[in-house]
């Protein structure tokens, strides 16, 4: 197998002939052939191959091949030489959807990332964003939205990619039978998709209970809890969480405490607003929980609750941005220190939170120990996602952890997204950890897609 870059130019003569620069055809190991299987994605075509004379990696490709292949455009791209076929790529495919679908705004609010990814992308590869709907499995093409030079989208028909990079967005529609045959489809064609779905809370907390490493770092849960079991976990560390298994943004999130002589705490968000309310008896809490949700309490998981570090009386947590590289290997790409607004029960930035780096927050919470502090919760957050990786069968590329440290500097994770959002990367301090993180998913695909040499080979 070789791995080289060239310039790929684009012609207009009809033929099916491939002109190879000399120093190409060595590194292709082409010398003496007179024809060549070129690939992109999923098609393969056949052309008579010429060299010519040229310095430097030059790919010239007339209308009769790269109309027929669908060839994007011209460029500087990667070339992958295995078993007499050349494949040039990557094609990759980023997957998501707007919440109606409009040939104006196909990708909603997830635009400007998803341009930013086509932006960078299409320096090094061949890059698209499409939607469920513009896949057409009957002859194995994609209608796809690829960036301009002005950075606007512009529509092209290409083969499968080679590697998908799942953003779609909605939580229930992935759960859809479209969407599962969507995604088995994928895998039937050997086309590496991750992240594979957002993940539920209590299948994290079961998964990582039996790592031995990682499960240090999750509070104590019990998943759809009796009014029994809430009362026993409440009375032995106090404080608890309960919140619901799919949830998101912190809707629906309760902060149970209890105090000997005193009574049972409330704390939750109500509208724009955060409510506290107090019980003399826990069958009265329970009565108001149930009051208000219900049957949909049988979605909630009820978790040890962690006394966070504090900055000016108000918790602090983080959210560990984490990518797999080129290598294939876990690293922390961003870290941002959420404060809560005051009275708030999460951090949530749009319950009043704010956001800092991390080097702020702990220094202000630990003093000179901060740096140690945050050495440990990286190589935690390391052990976490390799944990998640070694005990999903799917393909998981990026995560997004909230993490909470105590006062005695443990460390605890609360969530772990599979599609984590990037509100974080919006800090100015944290501008150039969201450029690092579009280049890791970039690097990613690449290693995917075999466009990167991996060890041992
Ligand atoms: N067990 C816990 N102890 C202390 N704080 C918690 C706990 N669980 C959640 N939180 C706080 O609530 C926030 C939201 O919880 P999380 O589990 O991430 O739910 P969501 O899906 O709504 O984001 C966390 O970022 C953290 O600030
Ligand atoms: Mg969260």
């Amino acid at each position: 197998m070789s791995l080289t870059f060239c310039n790929v130019h684009l012609t207009g003569q009809p033929q099916r002939v491939v002109y190879v620069s000399g120093a190409l055809m060595k590194d292709l190991k082409l010398s003496g052939k007179k024809s060549v299987r070129l690939r992109l994605g999923g098609e393969l075509f056949p052309a008579t191959l010429k060299p010519i004379k040229k310095t430097g990696n030059h790919l010239y490709l007339t209308s009769g091949v790269h109309k027929k292949m669908k060839i994007p455009n011209a460029g500087g791209i990667h070339l992958r030489s295995q078993d007499g076929e050349v494949q040039i790529g990557p094609l990759i495919g980023i997957l998501s959807d707007g919440p109606i679908t409009s040939a104006t705004n196909p990708f909603g609010s997830r635009t400007g990332f998803i341009k930013q990814l086509l932006r960078y992308g299409s320096k090094k590869s061949y890059i698209f964003a499409f939607t469920p709907k513009n896949i057409h499995w009957e002859n194995e093409t994609v209608h796809g939205y690829f960036l301009n030079e002005a950075g606007r989208f512009i529509r092209k028909t290409v083969p499968l990619p080679d590697v998908v990079y799942n953003r779609l967005p909605s939580r229930r529609a992935e759960t859809t039978t479209p969407i599962n045959q969507l995604r088995e489809r994928f895998i039937r064609r050997k086309i590496p998709f991750f992240n594979w779905s957002f993940f539920n809370k209590a299948d994290i907390y079961r998964l990582l209970d039996r790592d031995p490493v990682a499960s240090r770092h999750v509070p104590e849960s019990i998943m759809n809890p009796t009014p029994e079991q809430i009362k026993e976990l409440l009375h032995s560390h106090s404080l608890i969480y309960y919140k619901p298994n799919n949830g998101s943004l912190g809707h629906g999130i309760y902060r149970l405490s209890y105090i000997a002589k005193s009574g049972y705490y409330a704390r939750y968000r109500k509208g724009s607003k955060n409510a506290l309310l107090r019980f003399s008896s826990f069958g009265s809490l329970m009565r108001t929980l149930q009051a208000r949700h219900g049957s949909a309490l049988r979605g909630y998981v009820a978790q040890q609750g962690i006394r966070l570090i504090e900055i000016d009386g108000c918790p602090i947590d983080f959210r560990f941005h984490m990518h797999k590289n080129g290598k294939n290997q876990w690293v922390v790409v961003g870290i941002g220190a959420k404060k809560s607004g005051k009275g708030s029960v999460t951090t949530h930035l749009k319950n009043g939170g704010s956001l800092l780096t991390p080097e702020q927050a702990l220094s202000r919470a630990f003093g000179a120990r901060g740096e140690e502090v945050l050495r440990h919760a990286k190589s935690a957050a390391i052990s976490l996602a390799e944990a998640i990786e070694s005990q999903q069968q799917h393909l998981i590329g990026e995560l997004g952890f909230d993490i909470g440290i105590d006062k005695e500097e443990k460390i605890w994770m609360f969530e772990a997204n599979a599609k984590p959002g990037r509100s974080i990367f919006k800090h100015p301090s944290l501008r150039s950890e969201g450029k690092a993180s579009v280049e890791h998913i970039l690097e990613h695909c690449l290693y995917l897609s075999k466009f990167r040499r991996r060890e041992g080979s």
